[in-house]
């Protein structure tokens, strides 16, 4: 009995925790949303960003009808490490997870540049949760 009433109230303990990290984990996206600046160091990478993928990605890779959202599940460095994004910029990507089209080679872009963008683009991502 006495185990029983252990049991019961660690139970209890663990749905409190759990929902306090779905808590803060839902809260999170709202945060990117609001849009906060971007810390000094990335504000390079966000302007390479906004020139040069911004038309298609998004303001703040959020997406648009032209390109898919960046923040997004798929684009985690685990699927799409950060070889993917100067892979997408020299080489342009075909069509395979979306329906927007291919992505043209993004012409003027150095690699220099597209680090520049990838940090801030993850920056994105973990405001967002992603990571
Ligand atoms: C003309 C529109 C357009 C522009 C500009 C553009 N993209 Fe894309 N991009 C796309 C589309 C559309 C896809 C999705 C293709 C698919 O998977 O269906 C994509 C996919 C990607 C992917 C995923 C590649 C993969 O392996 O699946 C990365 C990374 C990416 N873009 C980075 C960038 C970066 C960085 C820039 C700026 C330097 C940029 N894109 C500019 C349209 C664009």
């Amino acid at each position: 009995m006495v185990s029983l009433m252990t049991s019961r109230s660690q139970i209890g303990i663990w749905v409190l925790v759990l929902g306090l990290f779905v808590a803060c984990d839902s809260s999170q996206p709202k945060q990117a949303a609001g849009g906060g600046p971007a810390p000094a160091e990335l504000q390079a990478g966000e302007a390479k960003f906004n020139a040069n993928c911004a038309a298609c990605h998004g303001s703040q890779a959020a997406g648009t009808g032209h390109g898919p959202p960046l923040v997004h599940k798929i684009y985690e460095p685990n699927h799409h490490g950060d070889a993917a994004f100067q892979r997408a910029t020299a080489n342009g990507v075909k069509a395979h997870h979306w329906e927007f089209g291919n992505m043209p080679k993004i012409e003027g872009v150095t690699p220099e540049d597209v680090d520049q963008i990838v940090q801030y683009v993850r920056w994105l991502q973990r405001q967002a949760g992603i990571q």
